[in-house]
């Protein structure tokens, strides 16, 4: 909970039967089960939406005749008032209110009188949550979006400035081939764009008005679904009254969305965190990112990364919260679905806060290019690159191989790469070889050579980062 407003909750037992529906009560709700029932002390942060939603329903209501002009303004106007208050920190929540909702319309009523108690008119608060989660995640969406775009942004210039800074590219963690950190740099780039039209796409289902589904059934009064919708912003009104108010796919969607996102900073997290260690050595971050121990003085550790690679659990377990929620859950709404929001709100603040870390963080990464070389070059990364040339002087594959294999063998003897072995000590292997074999097993020979779309080459990568810029201000 971040908003001011959530200080003030009062735990006062309700002496009364709960107002809103107390009719066929005999005897008030237990205090323990108010309180275990209640939601208000986390679903306040949906009083924005709740708002809206709610002026929204007036104004229809009002359109069609089921409100006079007077009684529309009247509502607007003390929704507005309890929306100023609330943001202002100036309203006490009570848990006797159970929800968002009821605390809402009950200080309207309490402010405006009875003229209150007619804005629930064909309406439930079944259809208001499933509107009110609609209309937060939306725009908790579109603000995540703006985030992965400036991480983006930051990985498509560190990238820029990088196309020619070579390093060895892995498979195993062992070193396999030479590639360029703009490269490395431009792959973390395209796992986030997927992330970003994930987004985009959860966005687009959930952008549906579900006011007017009622509890489940619809209701009797001529509402006009489409202007509710439209004042709303969505896309439409939702199909069926039953899916409506008990359909939260778009919450295990957007969930699934922020794992897969956090499984994608918690890869980078981990290439940084082995990267800053004395062992690689690749890259420097500044301190503002790291901390030391209270005992080690030499210690630097990179906390941010750490952190955000340990986050990575808790979203994964915030999906599997709402997995196993709606799991064999009969239609239409059950009180099992409050327990929605805590997952759902967690998962977007903590996708925040690392989004907000990363792009805070990336820009500032400073590459330490006579490391990244000398790991190259340890590792006869060129050793495709040679078996290549001996295919292009005749030799089958196969045979290549073995030949490059036997000359890695030399060299981890006498503890000398391949590019700076002699002809003639290359030659013992293959006498097809010649003086130009020294282009391709030179690092800037093999990267060089990779030049097509999506390869690794200086060249290749000036262009994909033009690309994935050009893509990113299209947005
Ligand atoms: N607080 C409830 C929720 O979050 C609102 C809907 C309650 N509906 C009901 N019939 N009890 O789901």
């Amino acid at each position: 909970m971040t908003d001011s407003q959530d200080k003030k909750t009062t735990s006062a037992p309700t002496t009364a039967a709960n107002q809103a529906w107390g009719g066929r009560f005999d005897e008030p709700v237990d205090d323990f089960v108010a309180r275990f029932t209640a939601s208000v002390q986390f679903d306040q942060r949906l009083y924005r939406e709740d708002i809206q939603g709610s002026i929204a329903h007036a104004q229809m209501l009002c359109e069609v005749d089921v409100l006079s002009a007077e009684e529309r303004d009247q509502i607007v106007a003390g929704l507005e008032h309890i929306g100023e208050d609330i943001g202002a920190g100036n309203f006490t929540w009570s848990i006797a209110r159970e929800d968002v909702h009821m605390n809402i319309e009950a200080a309207l009523t309490e402010r405006i009188g009875s003229v209150g108690k007619k804005l629930h008119t064909g309406r439930s608060r079944n259809d208001q949550v499933a509107t009110d989660i609609r209309l937060w995640l939306r725009h908790q969406i579109d603000d995540l979006t703006t985030l992965v775009g400036l991480l983006q942004r930051g990985i498509i210039d560190l990238a820029g400035r990088h196309n020619d800074t070579i390093m060895p590219g892995f498979t195993h963690l062992q070193t396999a081939q030479p590639v360029t950190f703009g490269h490395h740099l431009l792959a973390w780039n395209e796992m986030l764009e997927r992330d970003y039209s994930r987004l985009i796409d959860c966005r687009e289902r959930l952008n549906q008005c579900p006011l007017g589904a009622a509890a489940l059934a619809g209701t009797t009064y001529p509402i006009d679904r489409q202007s509710s919708a439209e004042k709303l912003g969505f896309a439409k009104p939702s199909e069926n009254s039953l899916d409506s108010v008990s359909d939260r796919d778009f919450a295990i969607e957007f969930c699934a969305a922020a794992s897969i996102l956090m499984t994608h900073l918690s890869r980078i997290s981990e290439e940084l965190i082995l990267w800053t260690s004395a062992q690689f050595n690749f890259i420097y971050l500044p301190d503002r990112f790291c901390t030391g121990s209270s005992i080690m003085p030499q210690k630097k550790n990179p906390d941010v990364p750490e952190l955000v690679r340990g986050k990575t659990g808790r979203v994964n377990g915030n999906l599997i919260a709402l997995l196993t929620l709606m799991k064999s859950q009969p239609l239409a709404y059950n009180k099992d679905n409050q327990e929605d929001k805590e997952p759902l709100f967690d998962s977007v603040d903590t996708l925040a806060d690392c989004l907000r870390a990363f792009a805070d963080m990336v820009p500032a990464i400073v590459a330490n290019k006579d490391a990244m070389y000398s790991a190259a070059k340890a590792g006869f990364s060129t050793a495709t690159d040679l078996a290549d040339y001996l295919v292009g002087r005749g030799i089958a594959f196969r045979d290549a191989h073995e030949i490059v294999g036997k000359s890695v063998a030399y060299g981890i003897d006498k503890a000398i790469d391949l590019s700076d072995m002699s002809l003639a000590e290359l030659r013992q292997f293959a006498p097809e070889i010649d003086a130009d074999v020294f282009d391709v097993l030179t690092l800037e020979g093999s990267v060089a050579a990779r030049s097509h779309h999506g390869g690794t080459a200086p060249s290749a990568v000036a262009a994909a980062t033009l690309r994935a810029l050009a893509r990113l201000e299209n947005r």
